[in-house]
């Protein structure tokens, strides 16, 4: 596999950065996963704008133009022949001393890889998935904002942690007000009639760019009555489907919340048809990565 680092292709085993990368030692960087269908990366530039909005909002100055990084994932795709897969792109703080100070950190370490993944396993996607509701709660709007996509994934880990505990594989986290937030890795959704409800950015969620997609294609494909709402417990326990979104998620039923069951207990038709739609269009959109 060919890594790239800082503007060079290099084997995986000579990708290498520093132990005094501030990304290591204190979490410090942003990073985006991105998906490839059919030899086009998917949603590219939104990818792109967000990097830049998570590297801003944590005064990270990446050195390096939008275009530059969009080629940058584009090349590492065609290098490795991922032509349906995952790539991390990943961008640290860089080397600094053992202190804090980020201002220290002169030169950004930018990394791709492209790869692959599978969150969950397959059978789910037809059946359905069970999840808890986590006790530990979604970072503070004003604490670590979960819009920035940082390396900062404690907050979501412990959440998963409780989730294997429970012998299921995901959680649905909480705000500190007990409004619905996001599950560790994905974005949550409810259907309600003809209704699709989602938690707004300020509940404490990324603003994902498959719920981005999903939002557009249940609005202007299916008709259906899209809004951002908070959302409680009740919400989720009374929904006639709940799915949940997510780059290397993509579309998936949650037919098992906290041990109740969810409409049939299998994918209601909303989710289906809406995951249908959203691989139709990935299978067919996208910057081509050989010309
Ligand atoms: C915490 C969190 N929420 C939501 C998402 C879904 O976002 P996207 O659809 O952009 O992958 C992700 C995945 O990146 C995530 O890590």
């Amino acid at each position: 596999m060919l890594i790239y680092l800082n503007g060079q292709l290099v084997p995986e085993n000579e990708a290498k950065i520093s132990v005094f990368d501030h990304g290591l030692l204190y979490g410090d960087g942003v990073f985006e996963g991105i998906r490839t269908y059919n030899g086009r990366v998917f949603m590219l530039d939104e990818h792109i704008a967000r990097l830049y909005r998570s590297a801003c909002a944590i005064a990270l100055d990446i050195k390096m133009p939008p275009e530059e990084m969009a080629q940058a994932v584009v090349d590492t795709c065609a290098a490795n022949d991922t032509l349906n897969g995952y790539v991390r792109l990943i961008v640290t703080r860089g080397v600094g001393t053992l202190g804090l100070n980020p201002y220290l950190c002169r030169e950004p370490q930018t990394i791709v890889i492209a790869a692959d993944i599978q969150l969950y396993p397959k059978h789910l996607y037809e059946e359905g998935m069970a999840v808890v509701t986590a006790g530990t709660v979604r970072n503070h709007t004003e604490a670590v904002n979960p819009c920035i996509k940082s390396f900062n994934y404690l907050n979501n880990v412990l959440a998963k942690i409780e989730a294997i505990n429970a012998d299921v594989m995901e959680a649905v986290m909480l705000n500190a007000q007990g409004f619905v937030a996001e599950a560790t890795g994905d974005n949550i959704f409810v259907v309600r009639g003809n209704e699709l409800l989602t938690p707004p950015a300020w509940a404490g969620t990324l603003e994902g760019i498959t719920r981005q997609v999903v939002m557009r294609l249940a609005k202007e494909k299916h008709g259906m009555d899209v809004r951002e709402s908070m959302l409680t417990r009740y919400d989720l326990y009374t929904a006639d489907e709940l799915f949940l979104t997510g780059t290397a998620a993509e579309v998936i039923g949650v037919t098992v919340i906290d041990k109740r069951c969810i409409g049939n207990g299998r994918p209601g038709p909303w989710t289906l048809r809406l995951a249908e739609s959203f691989h139709a269009l990935a299978a067919g959109t996208g910057t081509p990565i050989k010309s």
